[in-house]
């Protein structure tokens, strides 16, 4: 199995505060990783810092033999834009524009002709169950559909690795089902690796392994 992501002894302070206290984890292709602990355990900083959306104040970091906290801003940007997928815990979104946009901005901009770019938006809003959605415009979505937009454009540009902070935290049971059958199927077709915060039991039973932190660390 091909290992994406290897942290080790990951520490994060906020001013006196240990929020994050020497977790070690890796992450293989094809695998989802479910990251459950009650509220304040360190669970989204984990994420920024396996994200590098913020640096962490110790611990070792890398991807396929490649020290990830050794590069610069500009590198580290880089990566993070080819490697990763993000559905963080409020869904950034251009509000004033439709669903379609919202899903095809990312695909121009990575230079996908129109015609593709069309193929892989139906697919993606038939994955979560919003193809009627799509002239939509983005900020007059229910929470739940927004979700599932930031969702599918997490996978829009096929990363290595998603990064999802409760991403079905807004969604109903069947939805939540259709959701995580999205995300191992994108396990399976594209090895896709997949950290997911969640505190629910059902979408931690889609994943491989559950790493439950307590205090910022790992207790299981
Ligand atoms: N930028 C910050 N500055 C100061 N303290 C922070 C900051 N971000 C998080 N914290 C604190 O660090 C702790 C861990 O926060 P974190 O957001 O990682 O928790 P979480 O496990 O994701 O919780 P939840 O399940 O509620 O989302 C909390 O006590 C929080 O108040
Ligand atoms: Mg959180």
């Amino acid at each position: 199995m091909d290992i994406l992501l290897t942290a080790h002894n990951l520490q994060k302070n906020y001013g006196d505060y240990q929020a994050v206290r020497g977790v070690s984890l890796t992450l293989e292709a094809g695998r989802m990783l479910a990251l459950m602990g009650p509220s304040g355990c360190g669970k989204s900083s984990l994420l920024l810092i396996l994200g590098l959306l913020q640096p962490p104040d110790g611990g070792e970091y890398t991807s396929q033999g490649q020290n990830l906290l050794a590069l610069d801003h500009r590198q580290q940007a880089l990566f993070r834009q080819a490697f990763f997928g993000f559905v963080m815990q409020s869904c950034a979104m251009f509000s004033y524009s439709t669903v379609e946009e919202n899903l095809e901005f990312p695909l121009i901009y990575a230079g996908m002709p129109r015609k593709q770019r069309q193929l892989r938006i139906a697919e993606l809003l038939d994955s979560v169950n919003l193809s009627d959605k799509a002239q939509a415009r983005s900020n007059l979505l229910s929470g739940g559909e927004q979700q599932r937009v930031a969702a599918a454009r997490a996978l829009v540009n096929r990363p290595k690795v998603l990064l999802a902070d409760e991403p079905t935290g807004q969604l109903d049971s069947e939805n939540t089902k259709r959701l995580m059958n999205y995300f191992r199927k994108a396990c399976s077709e594209i090895a896709l690796g997949a950290v997911i915060v969640t505190h629910d039991p059902s979408v931690a039973d889609y994943c491989d392994v559950i790493y439950r932190l307590k205090d910022g660390q790992v207790v299981n």
